[in-house]
């Protein structure tokens, strides 16, 4: 086992952030985010209203060599202070994926440290514990452009998977809206803005899977009543524009408040004499105010602590797979250095891969 403090690279590029992060964990259970760099793309795919995979790769191999020094530089710890490497090996974009998997090989084997390969969705489900002291087990919602689920985070590794979308994830589903608004992209912040001025009552849209059992999730008939809402209006002015996003954003936050609901109960019949009732929202989606308000009144209801962590530990960031490469070194895990980039990895075994 790497003995402490440990001080581990992370590398994150399975998606449209190119991420570079140095994060030190002390034998006191301190833990310093020494730097967390990341490099936007969103210039380069905004022309195209999303991402492109090829583009993404090349920007990723264009940027990463430079943003891991100035990761290391920042961090004040120099090459000599890096005791291990965790970068993402899916799931994610694989031309992406493969730039910062075989730069993680390549720092592990120059400086002869061990290599972790974090799987992207782990990194979102541990973050939580980087920024706060949480016990497991606790729950998870997971919400990001490319996935959507709920997850009881059993410990390193242990994920019971509770429920997921059927279709879209709800990233997703804020970013096709902000398309059909003429928001841009990334859509998720331009219609939690443009929410802000608007008549949410006006639009009437639908709630797939209110009210049914489980803790599954659907956002494509959502999507769908927004574009044909949008055709029956025809042009959108600005008010208009505003009343959809916030009837939009309503709708969805009445369906997660509701599968959330559900998994809040299932885990109090699970661990109904437990001590620790947390739950934690992470990814992209969990930086949405009006999501965290309203997960908040929902654990005060259900005497839940929830839990969040700071928007730019939501949204991509390499801070969290270092972290959850600092887990793993932890307990004395590292990976070779044939280990393949993968495009699909679910985080729970025996789950689909949303
Ligand atoms: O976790 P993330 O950075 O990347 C993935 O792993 O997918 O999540 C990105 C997603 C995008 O769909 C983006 O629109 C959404 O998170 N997002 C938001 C907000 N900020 C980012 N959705 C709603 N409200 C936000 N404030
Ligand atoms: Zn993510």
């Amino acid at each position: 086992m790497t003995p402490e403090p440990l001080t581990v690279l992370g590398i994150e590029t399975s998606c449209d952030e190119t991420a570079a992060a140095v994060v030190r964990a002390h034998a006191d259970g301190r833990r310093e985010v020494l730097s967390n760099l990341v490099l936007s793309q969103i210039a380069e795919h905004a022309p195209y209203g999303g991402v492109v995979p090829e583009i993404a790769a090349r920007a990723h191999i264009l940027g990463l060599d430079r943003l891991i020094a100035a990761a290391i530089a920042e961090a004040g710890c120099g090459w000599e202070g890096v005791s291990g490497v965790a970068a993402t090996a899916g799931p994610g974009l694989i031309g992406g994926v493969m730039v910062g998997l075989v730069t993680g090989k390549a720092v592990a084997a120059a400086r002869q440290i061990p290599l972790v390969a974090v799987n992207h969705l782990e990194g979102h489900a541990l973050s939580v514990r980087l920024t706060e002291k949480t016990e497991f087990p606790y729950l998870l919602l997971l919400a990001s452009g490319g996935h959507c689920q709920i997850l009881e985070v059993q410990g390193v590794g242990r994920y019971l998977r509770l429920g997921g979308t059927l279709d879209d994830a709800l990233g997703e589903a804020f970013d096709k809206t902000a398309k059909l608004l003429g928001l841009g992209y990334p859509g998720g912040p331009a219609v939690e803005q443009a929410a802000k001025g608007g008549d949410a009552a006006r639009f009437p849209l639908p709630r797939p899977m209110l009210g049914r059992e489980g803790c599954d999730f659907s956002f494509s008939g959502l999507k769908t009543a927004v574009r044909h809402a949008i055709a029956r209006h025809g042009p959108m002015d600005a008010q208009a524009c505003a009343d959809m996003a916030a009837g939009f954003q309503a709708a969805c936050l009445d369906i997660v408040r509701d599968r959330a609901g559900n998994a809040l109960a299932l885990f109090t019949q699970r661990h109904a004499t437990g001590p620790h009732r947390v739950l934690a929202a992470a990814g992209g989606v969990a930086a949405n105010r009006a999501l965290r308000a309203a997960l908040g009144l929902l654990c005060e209801e259900w005497n839940f602590r929830l839990v969040t962590p700071p928007a730019p530990l939501c949204t991509d960031n390499a801070a969290m797979i270092a972290w959850a490469g600092i887990e793993r070194l932890r307990l004395g895990q590292s990976d070779p250095l044939d280990t393949p980039a993968r495009a699909r990895w679910p985080l729970a075994a025996g789950s689909g891969g949303d």
